[in-house]
């Protein structure tokens, strides 16, 4: 059973090879490294053991997914390649509906050429927009309020669709909510180029002195203590969360062929929240002060849990602390991310 992970050397994909290794499958992985590096996958190896066969390439490029699903004999895929700055989707939407709708409708159809039905799609908790009742069921209207967010729902659809015009098929869409943490070896973890987006890697550029200060970005939401409030979860629960799905999809009845499922632990945590448990975790002061709110943000997000544990037998088992601390740790240990041969030893 080989699986093809399309965006596996990312942040999340090198997690997810982890999982499928060590649970027995075999991987491919598929990946332009437009945002990441090769050493990820050497990491991912040195974990487990067991190597992972790896091809440089983009998934807009038909014929070449073809040729790899051919050679490597896959039966499934886990599509995580894709671009998620949302901030450059405004920028440059048309980058990113190429890469994720085109690209992964250009998977599709390598996939259809080659008999391979069974597909597992990253998605986000982005594609419900502004929260019309808490907490978020897979049944809550969608209304992403940026290009990247859209692309998401637009490459659902087109699977629903997919799905709805042949029972062969087999999908699974999972709506993350905040992906944090990493492997508790230290070894692979979120690496960031540039100036961070998002709340963690922000925090802990701060707490290793490369940032003077955190911004948080309003303290005036109607939230426990004003400023906003996210439904964390680690990394290493959502490659698990995968691994169920995968499971999933091959018990699936054929009337019930697309699964779409939030993948969050239930509870939120607010930006003060996350800055004194991150402090509590590195045993440093992570210095901030108030900005104003950030453009499209919201003040509350979290999932409801219900649909990951009936559908898929899942539930995050790794609490706050264990996000800070592995956060930490892979921080310690690779203060250049990948950019050091060698630095994590
Ligand atoms: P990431 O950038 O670390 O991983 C994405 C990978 O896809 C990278 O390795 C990149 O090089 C690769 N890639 C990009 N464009 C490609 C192309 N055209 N062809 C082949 N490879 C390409 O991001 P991540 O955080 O690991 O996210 C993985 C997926 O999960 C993405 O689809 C993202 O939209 C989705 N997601 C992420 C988050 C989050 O907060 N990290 C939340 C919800 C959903
Ligand atoms: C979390 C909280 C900020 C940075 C984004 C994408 C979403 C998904 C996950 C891909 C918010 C606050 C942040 C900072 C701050 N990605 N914050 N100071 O916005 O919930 O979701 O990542 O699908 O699509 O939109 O995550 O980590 O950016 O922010 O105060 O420097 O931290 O205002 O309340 P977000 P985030």
């Amino acid at each position: 059973m080989t699986v093809l992970i399309t965006g596996g050397a990312g942040y999340i994909g090198s997690h997810c090879c982890v999982t499928f290794l060590e649970a027995g499958l075999d991987v491919v992985v598929l990946d332009s490294l437009v945002n990441s590096r090769e050493e990820s996958l050497k990491r991912v190896a040195a974990i487990t053991g067991k190597s992972v066969s790896f091809e440089q390439g983009d998934i807009r490029d038909r014929s070449r997914i073809e040729q790899i699903l051919k050679a490597y004999g896959v039966t499934s895929v886990v599509h995580f390649a894709g671009l998620k700055a949302v901030g450059e989707s405004v920028a440059r939407p048309l980058d990113y509906y190429e890469t994720n709708f085109v690209g992964t409708h250009a998977l599709l159809r390598a996939m259809e050429a080659c008999g391979v039905h069974k597909l597992i799609f990253s998605s986000s908790a982005t594609v419900y927009g502004e929260p019309k009742f808490l907490p978020l069921t897979e049944e809550h209207p969608t209304g992403p309020v940026n290009p990247y967010g859209r692309s998401k729902l637009m490459v659902e659809e087109m699977l629903r669709d997919v799905a709805a015009s042949d029972p062969k098929w087999r999908f699974a869409i999972l709506r993350y909510f905040n992906p944090v943490g990493a492997h508790d070896s230290g070894l692979i973890g979120e690496n960031p180029l540039g100036v961070p987006n998002n709340l963690m890697p922000f925090i802990t550029q701060v707490a290793d002195g490369r940032r003077e200060r955190l911004s948080v970005f309003g303290n005036d939401y109607d939230t426990k203590d004003g400023s906003g409030v996210r439904d964390y979860i680690h990394v290493v629960d959502l490659a698990e969360g995968h691994l169920k799905a995968y499971e999933s999809l091959h018990a699936l009845k054929s009337d019930k062929n697309c699964l779409t499922v939030n993948l969050g632990t239930g509870t939120g945590y607010s930006v003060l929240e996350m800055v004194r448990a991150f402090e509590r975790a590195s045993n440093r002061t992570i210095p901030y002060e108030i900005a104003p709110r950030r453009a499209g943000d919201v003040a509350e997000c979290y999932a409801d849990t219900r649909q990951a544990e009936s559908a898929l037998g899942w539930q995050a088992q790794k609490d706050l602390a264990a996000m800070c601390h592995d956060t930490w740790t892979w921080v310690c240990k690779n203060p250049r991310g990948y950019e050091e041969e060698g630095s994590s030893s």
